[in-house]
């Protein structure tokens, strides 16, 4: 049985449980702020927003942001290294970047202020989780340029608790240190948590017999199929954690441990649109989309509608007054387009999950031979003999689960433990051979 941790109504931050009203009447007087302060600071604001012929004063509204222009991933990379920030540099106090795989790293500020802002986000999100002070926090979350793992570690200690800096690596020191220390909550990948997993057992242990209750697991799409594969292996709570760089960093929605029913936006901070990614429009309450952000309280960044390429649907607030995103499906830049038919990894994730003698660890391998693209999805075996007649069946048996459900031919290759390559952070989930 897993441990009921629902955090106590009164050690919420009163915002969390205001009226929607009162909400959306705080969001309107940031709102009002963040674009004046954006335009006032910010050259590629102040002409974007003359260019489309809107100023900040025409905010009357919420619903009049979507008169405001975007902000896409490419805009930041134009304005490298500083060119977004609102503040002069002396009064940035830190500077993150996303690794930038492709073309120049984006870079993002901070003020002091916004570093406590970003704080009390994670220390919200960890109470959400069910993290309490006083607490022994594992964080396995990168540190360094990456978000994760300085954004995880000040809310840890914003909220009191006891944290373990021990970023990604060497794992079977994590192990070590879990069980040392007696965490009872660890942040990390959902990936990296499977490593993890992995690694207990080749030390003879269950990691059912770690001290950990809670697992925040974020940076990534993860299913809910893997959220009850993780929670049974390591029986504990698993919740969900959704940030970017270019809107904070980690903490801009956490699921609330007592419905695990999606992340819920922190949108006293971060306001929330979807829209039609192709033609940009604004969709219909509730339906599937594109996530777009605006920053409400950012002083060194703040951020005007950005594109995040994520897709997902907003949801009414459950647990809290906030609404809730549903759980992140895919990045439009993730879908694969197979012989027509629309992909995304964790639609493969869904599938997997349902073959008992399949390990979650996985790959997908895209090629092409005379102009015909295939995949190949590469999947561990989990206790049996990958290539004996478990094996065998275990790769028909996700084919077909495939095929129906996904609408897709795929080959299957179940290989030995230790085959699919490992992360000690985010996953790379999709190999592109095609070029
Ligand atoms: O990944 C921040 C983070 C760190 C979030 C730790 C949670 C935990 P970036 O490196 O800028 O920042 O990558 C942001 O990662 O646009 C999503 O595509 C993806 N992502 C982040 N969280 C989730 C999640 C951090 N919970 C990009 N589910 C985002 C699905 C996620 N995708």
């Amino acid at each position: 049985m897993l441990k009921n941790l629902a955090p106590e109504r009164n050690s919420l931050e009163a915002i969390e449980t205001a009226s929607v009203d009162e909400l959306q009447a705080l969001q309107l007087e940031r709102m009002k702020w963040s674009l004046k302060h954006a335009y006032d600071n910010v050259p590629f604001y102040k002409s974007g927003f003359e260019n489309a012929g809107v100023h900040p004063d025409d905010l009357k509204q919420l619903s009049d942001l979507a008169k405001f222009p975007f902000t896409v991933k490419q805009d930041l990379r134009n304005n490298y290294p500083f060119g977004m920030f609102a503040v002069p540099r002396e009064q940035i106090a830190r500077i993150h970047a996303s690794s930038g795989t492709t073309g120049k790293p984006t870079v993002v500020g901070y003020t002091k202020n916004d570093i406590d802002t970003w704080a009390t986000v994670m220390a919200r999100s960890l109470r959400a989780s069910g993290t309490r002070p006083g607490d022994v926090v594992h964080n396995a979350y990168g540190y360094g340029l990456f978000t994760g793992g300085l954004g995880a570690h000040y809310g840890a200690e914003k909220l009191g608790c006891t944290v373990v800096p021990v970023s990604g690596g060497m794992t079977d020191r994590q192990v070590t240190l879990i069980n040392d220390f007696k965490a009872t909550t660890i942040m990390v990948t959902p990936s990296y948590a499977l490593s993890i997993a992995d690694a207990y057992r080749a030390q003879g242990m269950d990691p059912r017999d770690s001290p950990l209750q809670v697992g925040i697991f974020g940076a990534e799409p993860w299913t809910n199929a893997m959220r009850e594969e993780i929670e049974q292996m390591f029986d504990m709570n698993a919740v969900d954690i959704y940030g970017l760089s270019e809107i904070i960093g980690p903490g801009v929605a956490n699921e609330c441990v007592e419905t695990k029913d999606g992340p819920t936006i922190w949108e006293d901070h971060f306001y929330p649109e979807v829209i039609n990614p192709e033609t940009g429009e604004l969709v219909e309450e509730g339906e599937q989309g594109e996530l777009v952000f605006t920053s409400l309280t950012k002083e060194a960044f703040p951020i005007i509608r950005y594109r995040t390429r994520d897709l997902t649907r907003l949801l009414p607030g459950t647990a809290r007054t906030m609404r809730r995103m549903e759980k992140i499906t895919g990045r439009s830049d993730d879908m694969i387009i197979l012989r027509g038919v629309n992909v995304f990894p964790s639609q493969i994730e869904e599938q997997l999950m349902r073959v008992e003698a399949l390990s979650p660890h996985f790959q997908i391998e895209l090629s092409r031979a005379n102009r015909l693209d295939s995949m190949t999805i590469h999947v561990e075996a989990g206790d049996s003999n990958a290539s004996g007649e478990l094996g065998l069946q275990a790769a028909e048996q996700l084919k077909l689960h495939i095929k129906s459900n996904v609408g897709v031919s795929v080959k299957v290759n179940v290989c030995e433990a230790g085959a699919v390559p490992r992360s000690q952070g985010k996953a790379v989930r999709i190999v592109d051979n095609r070029a």
